[in-house]
């Protein structure tokens, strides 16, 4: 494991991420559908009735919930992740609505499998990894021909203004993740954190210790290299030109986070 992996690793472990409150099946399929999920696969022009039968890949699959809905639809899912404490719970989830998932712990630049997919996500993980491009260039082998390849990363200009707050943290409170959180909670929010998973998506905010941040013309530049034509994103952007003024209209609005999928020719 790399130094970046080991720290990213050692976070995570603390706070697996998302630890969403899922206790019934509509929080599962509905209440995911309609906060994230329906967006994501607008991005690979999927309904989830598209799911079933399909094999797919949730790489940095944190805590399950997106890789446990996969397979609620009837997809064949390979899930896995870095970090042991987020896989108990996905594990946990997916055994609590009895789905199968074939869940495994490593490093996605070591992931290797036989299989090939017909959808590869890789969500929110790449901008924490040592080198974002070439695990996208890993896990964009994995796609079946036809297939797609679906990934979440920080943008450089939506998450501008979030960056400056990191960096005061930072100056305030140093690298420690026990003292960042303090700071957080004692400065930004006023109180302690009310659930785990708010502690878990805060904590993902303001205390990570690592991540990069990329633009739509650099995803569609690893699209075009590896033989992938561009699908969609989340929020929406075109491919051209207008894509630079949507991402200054992302830094405005404060959308620090994108969504893009390509499809293997
Ligand atoms: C922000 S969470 C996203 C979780 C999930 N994909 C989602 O969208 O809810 C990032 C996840 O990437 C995982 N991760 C980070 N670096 C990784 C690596 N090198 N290999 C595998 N997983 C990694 C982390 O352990 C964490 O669970």
């Amino acid at each position: 494991m790399d130094r970046i992996a080991g720290r990213v690793n050692k976070f995570y472990e603390r706070y697996p991420y998302p630890s969403l409150p899922i206790r019934t099946e509509r929080d599962l399929i509905h209440k995911l559908h309609s906060n994230v999920m329906g967006n994501i696969l607008g991005t690979v022009e999927l309904t989830s009735s598209d799911l079933a039968g399909k094999d797919i890949m949730d790489a940095g699959c944190g805590t399950g919930e997106k890789a446990a809905y996969f397979s609620y639809h009837g997809a064949r899912v390979t899930a896995f992740d870095l970090c042991s404490a987020s896989l108990e719970k996905a594990r946990e989830l997916a055994d609590k609505f009895n789905l199968q998932v074939e869940f495994s712990h490593c490093d996605m630049a070591k992931f290797w499998t036989e299989k090939r997919f017909d959808h590869v996500f890789c969500l929110g993980a790449l901008h924490h990894t040592e080198k974002p491009y070439d695990n996208f260039l890993a896990l964009s082998k994995f796609c079946k021909p036809g297939g797609t390849i679906t990934v979440g990363l920080y943008n450089r200009y939506g998450r501008l203004r979030h960056r400056l707050v990191r960096t005061w943290i930072g100056f305030r409170a140093g690298l420690d993740f026990d003292k960042r959180m303090e700071y957080v909670e004692r400065s930004i929010y006023g109180r302690k954190m009310r659930s785990v998973h708010e502690a878990a998506y805060v904590a993902d905010k303001y205390v990570h210790p690592h991540e990069s941040y990329h633009t739509v013309e650099e995803v569609l530049g690893w699209f075009k290299k590896n033989g992938f034509s561009f699908i969609g994103a989340h929020p929406r952007t075109d491919a051209g030109a207008g894509a630079f003024f949507t991402q200054l209209k992302w830094m405005v609005k404060g959308n620090g986070f994108f969504v893009m999928s390509g499809k293997k020719e």
